[in-house]
């Protein structure tokens, strides 16, 4: 087969593919190899063209011995790094006087990569948020063995304190195989029928002790007409009670908590039918370098208030699953020193009108 027969035989293959034969010329290569390596890599020694010592050894080897290898090539797509696994398998009788040339593919192996990276993260961040109250615990309990033996009130103290952290690590387990449930499930649509004013009516009960508390008034802005959509009334519980508490532990100094209703007949963000829940509060507000981060798991704006206040940082990654399950959108926007208002924006229907 010609070289140019050659060149179409690889273009109909979707993986980046080259060939080079025994006197080390890159004899064929499709385009996707092209784009890889270099447009002008036919007819180039390969020593020029690919440059990374694992790979030149493997085709090295490969070329004088016909075995078989596997290696990675790392590139760069212009936006990202990416990583290739290169597949060198030996063609006898290819190439100038029937010598052994060698097939090289390459498997984009980049998301894949990406994907164990993240599971790495996540492993880490989980061990590290429970090795804290972990570490308080056995701290306590080798106290309470010793020192503390005989002190009946440092006792009494100590256990509220081991109370607070096991509860801790409760609501971070809680919240993990709460995150994880929203995940498995992103993509089955919701099917019951929700009315909006009623799902916030009783959030707001739920968390009227939480904002006594805090010295925070509710003020629920909603329409008489009850607004209804197809949904999963536990888990749109779940949204409105996270930032209403989230507005309430961050943004309680500010006094007062808004919570309003309203529907559109064209939502901008949807083009659709839509309506709107906004959470207003009148605290510090966010600082806007963390905004495009705050619904990653464990974020969390000001590490050190939130763990204070017992929170995980998964309270908005639930949130953000749950709202795309909705197929709705989450709007955050604050200015400093003045509040932070979330936005909910979910679809719908104009027959349930
Ligand atoms: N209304 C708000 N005002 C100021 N900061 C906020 C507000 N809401 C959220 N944040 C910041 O965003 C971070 C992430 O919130 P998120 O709800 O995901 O986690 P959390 O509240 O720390 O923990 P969890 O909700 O799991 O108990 C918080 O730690 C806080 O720093
Ligand atoms: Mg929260």
């Amino acid at each position: 087969m010609g070289d140019g027969n050659l060149d179409a035989l690889l273009s109909a293959i979707p993986l980046p593919v080259l060939v080079i034969d025994s006197t080390e010329r890159i004899i064929a290569a499709n385009p996707q190899a092209l784009t890889l390596i270099g447009q002008q890599a036919r007819g180039r020694n390969y020593v020029t063209m690919l440059r990374q010592p694992a790979l030149l050894d493997a085709i090295e080897a490969t070329l004088s011995d016909g075995i078989a290898r596997t290696t990675r090539y790392l590139g760069n797509d212009g936006a990202k790094d990416t990583t290739f696994r290169v597949s060198c398998r030996a063609v006898p009788g290819m190439g100038d006087g029937g010598a052994g040339s060698a097939v090289l593919s390459f498997e984009d192996m980049t998301d894949v990569e990406q994907a164990g990276q993240m599971r790495r993260d996540f492993v880490a961040n989980v061990s590290h948020e429970l090795r804290t109250p972990l570490t308080a615990l056995l701290g306590f309990i080798e106290t309470l063995r010793g020192p503390a033996r005989e002190d009946k009130a440092a006792a009494a103290r100590f256990l509220d304190i081991m109370q607070d952290e096991a509860a801790r690590m409760n609501r971070l387990v809680g919240d993990l195989m709460s995150l994880n449930r929203v995940e498995g499930d992103e993509r089955v649509r919701p099917t019951a029928t929700v009315v909006l004013n009623d799902v916030l009516s009783s959030t707001q009960r739920s968390l009227r002790h939480l904002a006594d508390e805090a010295g925070v008034t509710f003020v629920p802005e909603y329409p008489d007409q009850p607004v209804r959509l197809i949904g999963d009334a536990d888990q749109l519980r779940q949204v409105f009670t996270n930032l209403v508490e989230n507005a309430i532990k961050y943004g309680g100094s500010g006094g007062r908590v808004t919570l309003r209703l309203t529907v559109s007949a064209r939502e901008p963000a949807l083009r659709a039918p839509g309506a709107r829940v906004e959470i207003v509060d009148h605290g510090p507000g966010i600082d806007p370098v963390h905004l495009p981060r705050l619904t990653e798991r464990f974020y969390r704006a000001d590490d050190h208030r939130s763990s204070a206040l017992g929170g995980t940082g998964l309270g908005l990654a639930i949130v953000k699953h749950i709202i795309n399950r909705h197929r709705g959108r989450l709007r955050v926007e604050s200015t400093l020193g003045q509040g932070a208002t979330f936005t909910v924006i979910l679809p719908v229907q104009e027959s349930l009108d």
